[in-house]
């Protein structure tokens, strides 16, 4: 049993391991591969999620598992009921895994006595380590070597926790990452090479948009959404400029109009929809991955921490 927190836990051969199996997984699902099991998951989102939640709650029932789904709303959360003995009620209920999202950065540390695997499906502006594996796999069918390649993240660098997942790992395995975005949300904790929003897309093999972070602003943005498209957006005109063979992604949900032109979102080059499919292939193969890995006999990624 393990825990997915962030992909910095995971060393590089562990994160191939879960990107072959999520591939392999993707290959075997046009036959219909379907293998029962009784393994009951909770899912756990105190914040709003669309793409994640239910592709996390796809992959269960594709996995076979038996799912207990959880609403702040609507449970004893709204009584004051902490996230520890949420958590060790799912325990008690027999869960083998929980996936939360938690508006609080590092949520998981508090959860550190409770005997089963967490996958944290976004804390706060912290990480978001399954958006990272499904983009991994995504550049991965696109370019199948990813040392070498320039990948550009656009946007607000300083509230996403896309952004830091993916630049980490990025990193980590041989990529050159640009990043770029209004100074304000400069993030110069991330790995990786501030350029221009024209550079960026010129240079880049694959273009990240971000969406903005509004949730996370201590204040609201002082710029028009016209403003900001026109400066840092991905607008049609600068997507001329971008590589032959480059693509475009984007971790949703999408403001259109905003973080990109409404017409790039399902242009050739958009990338955005493939995304979405693979988080199910990748969250099949990282609940996998974390309820059948004994922790004890992992090795811990020690020497290639950044
Ligand atoms: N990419 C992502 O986390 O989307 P949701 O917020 O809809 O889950």
């Amino acid at each position: 049993m393990a825990n997915l927190l962030r992909l910095n836990d995971l060393s590089i051969i562990e994160i191939n391991s879960i990107l072959d199996r999520a591939q392999q997984i993707k290959e075997m699902n046009d036959e219909g591969w379907a293998e029962p099991n009784h393994t009951l998951v909770a899912n756990l989102f105190y914040e709003p999620s669309t793409r994640t939640r239910f592709s996390f709650e796809t992959a269960e029932k594709r996995l076979g598992y038996q799912i207990l789904n959880f609403s702040s709303k609507t449970s004893s959360a709204l009584k004051g009921e902490t996230l520890y003995d949420t958590v060790r009620t799912m325990e008690s209920l027999g869960a083998k895994a929980v996936v939360i999202r938690h508006q609080e950065l590092g949520y998981y540390k508090a959860l550190g006595r409770i005997d089963l695997s967490i996958l944290n499906a976004g804390d706060g502006a912290g990480d978001h380590p399954t958006q990272a594996l499904l983009d991994l796999l995504t550049l991965r069918q696109e370019f199948m070597m990813l040392r070498g390649l320039t990948v550009a993240i656009i946007g607000d660098l300083r509230y996403s926790r896309v952004a830091k997942s993916d630049a980490e790992v990025l990193n980590r395995l041989g990529c050159r990452v640009l990043l770029s975005g209004p100074d304000a949300w400069r993030n110069e904790s991330l790995p990786g090479t501030y350029v221009t929003v024209d550079e960026a897309i010129e240079e880049a093999d694959a273009v990240i948009m971000l969406r903005i972070q509004h949730e996370r602003h201590e204040h609201a943005m002082n710029m028009p959404r016209e403003d900001y498209h026109k400066r840092y957006g991905l607008t049609a005109e600068r997507a001329l400029r971008m590589k032959p063979e480059s693509i475009i992604m984007h971790p949703g949900p999408i403001n259109r109009g905003v973080e990109m032109d409404d017409e790039l979102v399902e242009s050739t080059r958009s990338r955005y929809f493939k995304q979405i499919k693979n988080g199910v292939f990748a969250r099949m193969a990282a609940l996998e991955w974390a309820i059948s890995t004994d922790t004890k006999m992992r090795v811990e990624p020690v020497a290639e921490k950044l």
